[in-house]
């Protein structure tokens, strides 16, 4: 799933750059549009990880945003989102950042429901499956060092 748009000037930030919170949003907004085609249900992020920007984007450049299903749990999508960026008038794109972002699927209480198994088809497929489960398994490890801090 791709959504392709212009930055605008209400994205600014103070330094007359798109504002990292903007990029965010897309992303949970591409992410989300993933989640609610797979599953046919309401979904809401629950993680998101690993976010770093790698190149500024410019007011009036075409960004891109990819995202693209990798693992499914029992209700929830693991959907790998890169931002593309680049001049219009040109054809060279650069990568703003690339990041994981999980949502689950919720029905009308808000309550966690199964979502349709993906299985991966192509080697390209099963190499980003293996992606999103090493992540897994890293966050574990991030989880219990940030559990003193988050106060639940
Ligand atoms: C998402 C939410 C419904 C999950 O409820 P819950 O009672 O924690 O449910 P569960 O423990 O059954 O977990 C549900 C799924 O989330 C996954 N999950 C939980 N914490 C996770 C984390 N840190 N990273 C990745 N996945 C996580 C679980 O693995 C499970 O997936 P699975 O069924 O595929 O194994 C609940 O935490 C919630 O409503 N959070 C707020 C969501 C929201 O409002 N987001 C917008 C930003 S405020």
């Amino acid at each position: 799933m791709t959504l392709r748009f212009l930055a605008e000037p209400s994205d600014m930030n103070f330094l007359g750059k798109v504002f990292g919170g903007a990029v965010m949003k897309w992303i949970d907004l591409a992410g989300y549009t993933c989640a609610v085609g797979w599953s046919g249900q309401y979904s809401v992020t629950v993680y998101v990880g690993g976010i770093r920007f790698y190149e500024p984007i410019l007011i009036g450049h075409l960004v891109e945003v990819h995202a693209k299903l990798i693992y499914t749990g029992r209700t929830s999508m693991h959907i790998m989102v890169d931002v593309l960026a680049g001049d219009p008038r040109g054809h060279a794109f650069k990568k703003s950042t690339h990041c994981i972002i999980v949502f689950v699927a919720v029905d009308e209480d808000g309550k966690p429901v199964p979502v349709p198994s993906w299985e991966p088809v192509t080697e390209e497929d099963v190499s980003l499956q293996q992606y999103a489960l090493r992540l897994m398994g890293l966050r574990k490890g991030v989880e219990e060092e940030m559990s003193a801090h988050i106060g639940r």
